[in-house]
Parts: structure tokens; sequence; C-alpha cells
């Protein structure tokens, strides 16, 4: 009697090409390899399945993230009672199968196999970048490989022309073997499309869109098919230039919230690539162009490397130690607070830093400031996330795990741009738009995903900008008149006297899409067949972005979405759910932190005595119990000259937030302005103290992404000036009175643990563990929460919110026309200190107005042309791009560029109940200008001169000698 091994599924090495993707069957079948005994799932390929337990069979074309191709013939094999060599790739496991994977006719064929291969490859194995690392010299070496009978002179591709267009990896077609893997990389796993092979037999290669270079084909520089390359073909420059890494360590990226991991592959202390891991519970070892390329950054000339401090902003800089600049901050902080009071003095945490710097920086403002004064950069981007979702379904997060999309039938798409902003999410969203999932995309804009190449049904609902809450009724109402509702969910699930409430306000006849059509500019009849294609989907999703968020009515729109889904029956559930799409790499993390003035750790109340008491026996001081200043506030008071000090971590709000010339205004009235960044940043320009801050390849810690997985981040290089950034706030704190002690990361985070519920179970022993792990994470989730509000909400039943259409005050006139919405592209990153210091400039070199070409053609626009944009706020003046992606009367910028000042125009209108800015809808003039705005040539002046005494910053004659903190 046989006793069949079945190996575990969950816990396979990522670091093995199990050669074929897995199945999910729950049937199993039961079959020999080599005469070993296994059971596996059914569907499961021969390849993968010998695979699973030790037998590696030769291969070249499989790869365990693409489906099987059978091209190569190198897993041939033999099975028991069929004719032939079937390919194992191929080839589906079946009951009481008997597979042979070596013995000499085998081992012949395969030789056959390479030796045509390497008759017409380059025989520069020495000198190949891919040396040691190299699938085709491997396989040679696997089948014994010691002639080749067919000579080297026959025709061959051994001239082909390298394209070295892509700034970070080339294409040398001389070394391809023709095995299809990048062409399958591009369609499977990226989803773009961008590749095909041309010709046939002899003739057939790969060829970028319509046989250009990359540089000038769809291509989105994603790394997917340089992954999937088996030989030196697709090869990143960095490896061509360093040589094969020689080391790794995996860690997160620290780019957008999608979190994904990669194994940051070094040669000593030199970072030579980063690749994504397979191990990574966020990306499943896909990547996007700035994860995988744009690490350069972190080695720029620009990097601040000393401490520095002046007296004031038009001082040379001094560069000092640690110790003195430590000191420098504190004292000034302290007279500050001696001459303006306890409350005059603030600090600002940051999205880009990790879950343990955010915790310090708040826990420094609240125990050694002695105030609540602490915002961070999520007010303006997600704060409406936090207020909205709390009050529908109880807690402040995404509802699902990235994966479970691949379990939804149909998604809604709004105010976000995935294929942009979360481009990994993006590629796993098309993929289950490509097996049929139907998507909805409520935008002013016709975003990417429209375009997915084989997508199913899709439907655009573009409507006006500031109209999201007029669009989200109109799709609730027709969900409870045309008797779409789940009765079963609503009944068991949610709050009935909340429920009938909005379902009396929903169903007047004001909120249906006829009504609201004058609103949206959507046609009544597209908005219901959006309702009823949702509702019917099955399992319906809701992604969001700061579409949604940035607008007066962020936190309307927020719980009317939380409202669809409710009525929907769409929680609670895989495939399902309500998912804010996070900007940064850390914005869940810094709000989860208490980064919020009226919140400590884990959204608990510093008003409420229990909570405070907890926190008061663990930190041994007393804690004020009035919620502080958020950020708009504290430029206001700063303006008004009862704001005196400010600690900025990581942020750059003199580019980032709204109403620029105001947030100038305020910088410029401080007397203690202390910057922790890595570069000069626009707000370090009006610094008193510039700390030098630590990029995620200098530091341990952890990110939190958009689906609340806390993800190890892992120090691959020392910091640049000595310490890591969490350290540097502990100086900090000490120089101000109040000690901290903490020896690691690991410290900080067993703290948090012990104050957060929702952190309990979280250490960093546990994540090493299981990689990652989703809060909560406590006694009843020890090991997390993939899909949140499965069996009741946090806060008992759901809770449906009235959510009222109010317009926008920000309003078109005959002076400005137009609405200027914002957002931001693939390449560049939020405010751009750190992808504007890699080749990604190449694809975004400025910020330029997208223009619809019927206000252009008004306006005598051309392509090129530079423009004023105008609002009541300010002007600034741009190239002008002509786009039909945007509706008649809609203008669209970026703001990746400081110079652009796209912020000098947006206004303060902000969100009711959280003060997140209105960025989506501000009304503008647009027209054909010659020279730049006053605002521009003022900032060139004041950053030239911010520049020159940077360079000139001179060594403090009275520096001591005194050691470096630590
Ligand atoms: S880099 Fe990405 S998008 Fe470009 S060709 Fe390769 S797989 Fe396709
Ligand atoms: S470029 Fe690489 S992956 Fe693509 S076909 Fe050639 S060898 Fe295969
Ligand atoms: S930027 Fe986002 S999608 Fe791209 S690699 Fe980093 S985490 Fe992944
Ligand atoms: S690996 Fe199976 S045919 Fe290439």
């Amino acid at each position: 009697m046989l006793q069949y091994y079945e190996p575990d599924q969950r816990h396979l090495d990522p670091d093995l090409d199990y050669g074929t993707p897995p199945s999910t069957s729950e049937t199993l079948v039961e079959l020999t390899i080599d005469g070993k005994a296994i059971r596996v799932p059914e569907g499961t390929s021969v390849l993968r399945a010998a695979a699973m337990v030790g037998i590696n069979i030769p291969k070249l074309c499989a790869s365990d993230n693409l489906e099987a191709f059978g091209s190569c013939r190198l897993c041939a094999v033999q099975v028991e009672g069929r004719r032939g060599y079937p390919a194992a790739c191929t080839t589906p496991v079946a009951d009481g199968m008997a597979v042979t994977t070596q013995n000499d006719r085998l081992a012949r064929l395969r030789r056959n196999v390479m030796e045509l291969y390497i008759s017409d490859h380059p025989l520069d194995c020495l000198t190949c970048p891919a040396n040691g690392n190299c699938e085709l010299q491997d396989m040679a070496g696997v089948v014994g490989l010691r002639e080749v009978r067919y000579g080297f002179s026959g025709e061959n591709h051994l001239d082909a022309e390298t394209d070295a267009s892509n700034p970070y990896f080339s294409f040398d077609p001389s070394k391809c073997i023709v095995c299809s893997r990048c062409v399958r990389a591009c369609e499977e796993v990226q989803g773009t499309f961008a590749l095909t092979i041309d010709g046939r037999g002899f003739e057939s290669k790969v060829s970028a869109g319509q046989n250009e270079p990359f540089m000038d084909s769809e291509c989105v520089s994603c790394g997917a098919c340089v992954q999937a390359c088996p030989t030196s073909t697709l090869m990143e420059k960095s490896v061509i230039e360093s040589g094969q890494p020689e080391h790794s360590v995996v860690t997160t990226c620290a780019y957008c919230g999608v979190g994904c991991s990669f194994k940051a592959e070094m040669q000593g202390d030199k970072l030579v690539r980063m690749v994504p891991y397979k191990g990574g519970d966020a990306n499943h070892g896909h990547a996007c162009v700035k994860g995988r390329f744009a690490f350069g950054y972190a080695t720029h000339k620009d990097r601040i490397r000393e401490p520095m401090i002046r007296d004031a902003i038009n001082d040379p800089w001094r560069t000092v130690s640690w110790d003195e600049a430590i000191e420098f901050a504190a004292r000034r902080l302290r007279a500050t607070q001696d001459k303006y009071g306890r409350e005059s003095i603030g600090g600002i945490t940051s999205s880009r830093c990790t879950n343990e710097e955010t915790y310090l920086v708040q826990k420094l403002i609240r125990a050694a400031f002695g105030n609540n004064n602490t915002d961070t950069c999520a007010r303006v981007c997600h704060s409406p996330t936090g207020y909205g979702l709390k009050t529908t379904i109880g807690e402040s997060a995404g509802t699902q795990t990235f994966d479970s999309v691949m379990k939804s039938d149909a998604m809604i798409v709004v105010g976000a741009n995935p294929t942009d902003a979360h481009p990994v999410f993006a590629s796993q969203m098309r993929r289950r738009l490509r097996q049929g999932a139907k998507l909805i995309v409520i935008d002013p804009r016709r975003i990417d995903l429209l375009h997915t190449p084989h997508g199913g049904e899709a439907i655009h609902l573009p409507l006006r900008p500031g109209t999201n809450v007029a669009m989200i009724n109109a799709l609730g109402h027709v969900v409870v008149s045309e008797g779409l509702e789940d009765h079963d969910f609503i009944d068991n699930r949610c709050d009935p006297e909340a429920y009938r409430e909005w379902r009396e306000f929903i169903a007047e006849e004001r909120n249906s899409p006829e009504a609201m059509e004058v609103v949206t500019g959507v046609p009544a009849a597209l908005v219901r067949q959006a309702a009823r294609l949702f509702a019917e989907a099955g399992n319906g999703a809701i992604y969001y972005g700061l579409g949604v968020t940035e607008h007066s009515q962020g936190s309307t729109m927020v719980m009317g979405i939380a409202n669809l889904a409710m009525a929907t029956g769409n929680l609670g559930r895989e495939g399902v759910g309500v998912n804010p799409l996070r900007g940064q790499n850390n914005v869940q993390g810094s709000c989860d932190m208490g980064s919020f003035p009226h919140e400590f750790p884990g959204y608990q109340h510093v008003g409420d005595a229990a909570v405070r008491q907890h926190f008061e026996a663990e930190w041994g001081v007393t804690l004020d119990d009035e919620p502080g200043l958020r950020i708009p506030n504290m430029f206001d008071a700063a303006v008004a000259g009862h704001f005196k000090g400010l600690y900025v971590q990581g942020e750059d709000v003199a580019q980032s937030d709204p109403n620029i010339q105001h947030v100038e205004a305020a910088l410029t009235s401080l007397d203690c302005l202390i910057v922790q960044d890595i570069f000069l940043n626009e707000t370090a320009k009006y610094a008193h103290v510039l700390l030098p801050g630590s990029t995620f390849l200098e530091k341990n810690g952890t990110f939190t992404n958009a689906e609340r997985r806390i993800n190890r981040v892992r120090r691959v290089m020392p910091p640049i000036a000595g310490l890591e950034d969490w350290e540097v706030t502990m100086a900090l704190s000490n120089a101000m009175g109040y000690p901290m002690n903490y020896s690691h990361p690991s410290d900080i985070m067993d703290e948090i643990a012990r104050l957060t519920p929702s952190f309990a179970g979280v250490s960093y022993d546990k994540l090493d563990r299981l990689g990652s792990i989703q809060w909560p994470c406590n006694d009843a989730h020890p090991e997390g929460t993939p899909t949140m509000h499965v069996q009741d909400f946090p806060i008992g039943k759901g809770h449906f919110a009235v959510t009222e259409y109010v317009a926008s005050n920000e309003k078109t006139t005959r002076k400005y026309p137009l609405v200027l919405t914002t957002g931001r592209i693939l390449t560049q990153y939020n405010v751009g200190a750190q992808t504007r210091r890699t080749n990604n400039s190449k694809w975004h070199p400025e910020d330029v107005l997208e223009i619809h070409p019927s206000d252009a053609e008004l306006r005598g626009v051309r392509e090129g042309d530079w423009v004023g944009i105008t609002s009541r706020v300010g002007q600034t003046v741009v190239r002008a791009r002509i786009s039909e992606r945007m509706l008649p009367g809609v203008v669209y910028t970026t703001f990746h560029h400081p110079e652009t000042g796209a912020n000098v125009i947006t206004t303060e209108n902000s969100d009711w109940a959280t003060n997140c800015p209105e960025y989506k809808v501000t009304a503008v003039q647009v027209e054909k200008v010659s020279q730049p705005s006053a605002w521009q040539r003022h900032f060139e002046q004041f950053d030239e001169r911010q520049h020159q005494l940077l360079k000139t910053a001179s060594p403090d004659p009275e520096a001591t000698d005194a050691p470096a903190l630590k």
C-alpha cells in the first residue's frame, strides 16, 4: 500500500520556481513521480507536482507565475501507458499516473533541445552579465551538454542589435531563445500587452509595440519581462554595470500604498537591483517602475548628509554634530513654549515614514511637548476615509485583501486611477477584468483601466468634478427604487432605524438619476445601468481614491460608498467590500499610529479618560484631554502669530498642501522650524534646523499598506548620516526632557502592541514568521484579519448615514469658467522629491495641463503652448497638452514638480468633517501666456538663494568634537 505524501500548498518556498501556477481545485489526485507517491490538487501540472516533492525537471519556457506554454520541450517526461514524451508543464496530473522524469532517452532528448538553442547563442558566458544567474546556462549544465554537433557557423541571430532605449534595462536579441516568457509576463502578469513575437520559425523575434524601441512603445517599464527572461536578453542595466549581487534582504517598497515586497539585492552596501519578492502577500512577485527601478535617489548627491542649523531663514547654514543640532532644536522649542505657551508648538508626522517613527513623533508631541498638536499628511488625503468609514462600518480601514478582487464579479472604481497610482494592484484588477468581471468607473477622466485589453463590460460615468455625492445617491436610489437591496444583509447586519431614515431619504425623487442628471452631467439611463450591474453582479467591490476624499463632501461620499455596499450586501466576505486605495506607502499606518490630533494610536479618542489613563500609565506623564490643532489650523495660528514652533518629519507641506502662498506665510512666521528629510525639500527652505532623514533602505521598521497589511522594512545599508529617523526623534525627546530609550524599532512595536487593541498580537517575531499581518491582530485573530466585518461591525450594526448632496462653494464663473482637478502619474511619486532624482523623469520631466480640444481651441491654445492657470488664490504657468481624456470644461494637472506650483492655485476649501482640502475642484481660467507667473519668478529666486546657502554651509566655528549621538 503506497503512502501518499501531500505537499503543504500554503508553505512553499518563495525562492523556488515551481514551473506552473498552483491549482485552486479542492479535489485531490494521486500519482507517482519517479516512484514517489504524492497527492496534489487536480489541475496541477506534472512539472509543478514534481517540483513540490523536490524533483526538478529541466525547463526553460515555464515559470510559476505564467500559464504553461509548452514551447521549449526541455521538460519532456515519460508517462506509463502513454506514447511519446509529453511536456511536463502542459500535462496535468491524473489519478494513478506514473511519471518518469529521468532516463537515458529523456536525457538525450533534452541534450538535443539544448544543442539547438546553444547553436544560435553567443558563447560568451564568462563575460555575459547573467553569468552565474542564467537559466540557459544552468540547463546546459543540468542536461550535461558537452558538444554542439551543428557547429556555430550556420544562420544565426548573433549580430542582432541591442535596444538600450529604456533607462533601466536593455534588450539584446542576440541572446534571445524566443521562449515567449517576456511576452506572456507582459500579458498575464502586467496586463499591458506591449510585446509580441513577430515572424515565424527562424524569423521569429520579440518585438515591443509596433516593432519600436521599448521607450517608444506602450511599455510601462514594470520589469516583469526582465524578471521572466531566462537569459540575459532582457537585463537590468544596473546589473550589467555592477555585476551580479552577492546577498539580498527582503524589504518593502516605500512608494505607494500597495506595499510590494522586494528582495534588495546587494554587493556589500551597494544596492544592485530590487527584485519583486514572490513571497510578498501584496504583490506576489510583481512590481512597477517606481519600486523596481527608481531607487537611485537613496544615494543621490543631493542627500542631506549632516545636521545643520541657522538662526533665520536667510542666514547661511552651519553644519554641526547631531548633539549640537538636537540641543539647538530642543532649546528653541523650549524657548518658544516659555514665551508663547505650551500650545505654541506642534509636529507633523509622515505617511512615508515607518509606523514606529510615526508613533514616536506623536508620542514626542503628546508626552514631551505636552499638547496634542500632532497631525499627518493623511489630513490632506484620506482623513475623510477615517471619519466616513468609522461612522458607518465602525473601522477606519479597507475591508479586504488585494487578492479578494479575484473573486469580484463587478467593481466600482471611483475617484481613483489605479494603473498610475497603484500599478501592481491595477495589474491584478486587470487580470480579473480579463476573466470577465464587470467594471464601473466613476471619474471625470477616462482612466486607463477602462482600456484594459481583453477586458469585459465596462461603464464609464464621467461626472462633473464635485458631484460625487449626487452620483452615489443616484446609484443608491436605483438600488432602493428597483428593489435591488439585499434584505437579508440589511435585516441581520444593519441598524434598522438608521436604515429606515436613509431609505426614506434616498428614495426621494430628488435623488433619482433623472433629477441628478443636471448636476452630474451623466445620462440617467447610464447610471441606472451601472446600479443594476453592480447590485445584481453577485460579488460587488468598491475601490476609491483621492477623487473621493479630496472634496468639500469627502466624508459624505465615503459614507455614501459604505451605504451602497451595505444596501447591496457587499461586505463581510471575499470579492466585495469598501476599499480606500491609500496613496503613499504608509498612509494607513500613519493614521493607525495616532497621528491625528484627536486620537491616540488605534483611533482611541484623547477625550476618553480610560484610554488616556492607559497611555499615561505606560508613558508616565499626564496627557492633554483636548484635541490639538490640525495642519490648516496650525498654519492659520502661525499666520496669526500664536503658533511658533513646528517639527516636520518626512513631509513637504510647502509643496503638497493647498494654497501654497498661505503655507509659505505660515512657515515664514515660525520661530523654530525643524525639518527632518532626505533632501532640501520646499519646506526645508524655511527651516532653522535641518536633520538628515534616512531612506527606507537605511532603517528597520514596518509599513502598513492599503489592505491593513503590516510589512517589515529591513535595513540594507547604513544610514547616510549615521542615524535612523526614530533615533533622531528619540534624541530630540530626551533633549526636551522626556526620556525615551528604545534599542530597536521592535521595542517600539512592542509598546504599540501594549497600547493598541488592534495591534495587540503584533510583534517582529510574528512578522518574520508569517511574512506580514493584516490588523486587527489580537487574541481573537492571532494571525491577523484578511477580511473585515465577517460576522458583525465593530460598532455592532452597520450604520446607514443620510448623505445630502451639497454643491461645492467653489463654483465656475465667467471669470473662472473651467474646473481644475489634480492627480498623479505612474512614473512620478507625490511631490516628486524621490522620483525626480531618478531616470523616471525621462517619462515626465514636467507637469502639464491636460485640456479638452474644444476648450483649447476657444482659447487659441495649441499642444505645447505655455498657459497660465489662474484661480481666485493664485496663478501658475505650465505647458498645455490637448487631450480628450477630460470632459470639456474640465482641466487636469499633476503636482510632481515644485516649480509648477499646482498648489498655488488650489484653494483652502475643505471637507466639512475633516478639513481634507478640496484639491479636486478649483475654478480656474486658462489662457496663453509667454512668461512664468509672479509666484514662479519669486520661487525661482528663493530656490536659488536657498540652494546657495546650502552649498556654502560651513562647519560651526564653535563646534566641539562631541561624538555623534548613539
Ligand atoms: S517592462 Fe513591463 S510593460 Fe514593459 S514590456 Fe516588459 S512586461 Fe511589458
Ligand atoms: S527576451 Fe528573454 S524571455 Fe523573451 S523570448 Fe527572448 S529569451 Fe525568452
Ligand atoms: S510603487 Fe507601489 S505598486 Fe509600485 S512597486 Fe512600490 S508598492 Fe508596488
Ligand atoms: S518548460 Fe515545458 S515545454 Fe518548456
